[in-house]
């Protein structure tokens, strides 16, 4: 198949490439599309055709979900069975934005979008390429994030085109995603309030605009497979570069002198080492690469950074990777949730 790519700029829309996009969709076809978080690979929600290609495009197990993508709340109804007043709270302080919700499904979702389940998970993103694409689209597309299965999600059109070029029929360009890690998920099916996966709204936001306790799902916490995660596609190995990863975890100048020995060590043995540091701190190792996260006081620019950083890795050929640890004050969580599984939850810890 001919991938066809076109650039769209988000504060200048070209109308007659979304429509036509849009006719791609509404065909049943596959477009991959920026949304502020990472880019999405895109079909018909509502058709289960559809939703078949997009687990082939991906690779994917048929058993991982695939958010449904919205462009107002007029649009939930058709899909989503029971709406809590739950969910008007969060769509009123967070959406258009980084939040999924999980809902009691309609006969309208086909099974072959939700992997089988009875429950839809839902966004409204806040993108305005995104937002005008799912209204030529017909108001529903589902997507999940446009990587190949397994590979760290694009937050670049770049990576879009190295996954998926020859097996989708368009890749919109729209630049660079905003926030750079995938959207929170929150179930609200159950009794409390649970956060399946974290993002850049945390269950701080969230219990804030609820006014009760929101949980996080202790099957994402867990390095081991004791607890299974609710969200299917968080228990499998994800976002992970080529060469083996490890996480080095400690005070900023034990961490430094810790990695320098063990870079040392793999360099002894003829091996090409990255280490995945700050702007502050890389100038202290000794590596064949250093990766810059930006700035440790600038947590949104370590989140944008992630996915790039464990894709240049793979780009480099590098053999091993050392990385520091980002347990920053407010998305901390969802960083580290990525980086324990890129690094397969090898921790080194050091004082
Ligand atoms: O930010 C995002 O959410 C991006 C952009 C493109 O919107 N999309 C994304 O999709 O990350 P994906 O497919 O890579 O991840 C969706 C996650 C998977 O872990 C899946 O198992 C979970 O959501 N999920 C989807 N529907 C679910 C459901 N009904 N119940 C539980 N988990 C669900
Ligand atoms: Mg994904």
């Amino acid at each position: 198949m001919n991938t066809k790519v076109v650039t769209i700029k988000e504060d200048h829309i070209d109308e007659e490439a979304i429509q036509e996009a849009g006719q791609i969709l509404k065909n049943g076809g596959l477009v991959a599309f920026p949304t502020e978080t990472v880019y999405g690979l895109g079909g018909d929600a509502l058709n289960a055709e559809s939703s078949a290609k997009i687990y082939a495009a991906k690779g994917r197990p048929s058993d991982n979900p695939l958010i449904v993508h919205i462009a107002g709340m007029d649009a939930l109804p058709l899909i989503a069975a029971e709406i809590p007043e739950s969910a008007y709270l969060l769509a009123d302080a967070f959406w258009p934005g980084p939040l999924t919700m999980i809902f009691k499904k309609t006969d309208r979702v086909p099974m072959a979008t939700t992997g089988g389940l009875s429950t839809v998970a839902v966004r409204m993103p806040s993108n305005k390429i995104a937002a005008a694409l799912i209204r030529a689209a017909g108001g529903y597309i589902a997507a999940p994030s446009a990587n190949r299965s397994g590979r760290p999600s694009p937050t670049v059109a770049k990576y879009v085109i190295e996954d998926l070029d020859g097996r989708i029929e368009m890749i919109i360009d729209g630049g660079f995603s905003a926030i750079g890690l995938e959207s929170t998920i929150i179930d609200l099916t159950e009794t409390k309030p649970m956060v399946l996966r974290p993002g850049y709204i945390t269950p701080q936001m969230l219990s804030e605009v609820l006014g009760e306790e929101v949980i996080i799902d202790p099957g994402i916490i867990a390095a081991d497979d004791t607890r299974k995660p609710k969200a299917p596609g968080m228990k499998y190995k994800h976002y992970a570069p080529k060469a083996d990863m490890v996480i080095v975890d400690g005070s900023s100048d034990a961490v430094v002198s810790k990695i320098n020995a063990l870079v040392h060590q793999k360099q002894e043995n003829g091996q090409k080492v990255a280490v995945i540091a700050t702007e502050e701190s890389g100038p202290s190792y000794h590596a064949d690469v250093i990766l810059s996260m930006g700035s440790r006081s600038n947590e949104d620019a370590i989140a944008q950074h992630l996915y790039k950083i464990l894709r240049e890795c793979d780009e480099l050929h590098v053999d091993a990777i050392y990385s520091e640890s980002f347990q920053t004050p407010r998305i901390g969580q969802a960083i580290m949730n990525r980086l324990l599984k890129a690094a397969g939850h090898t921790v080194i810890h050091c004082d």
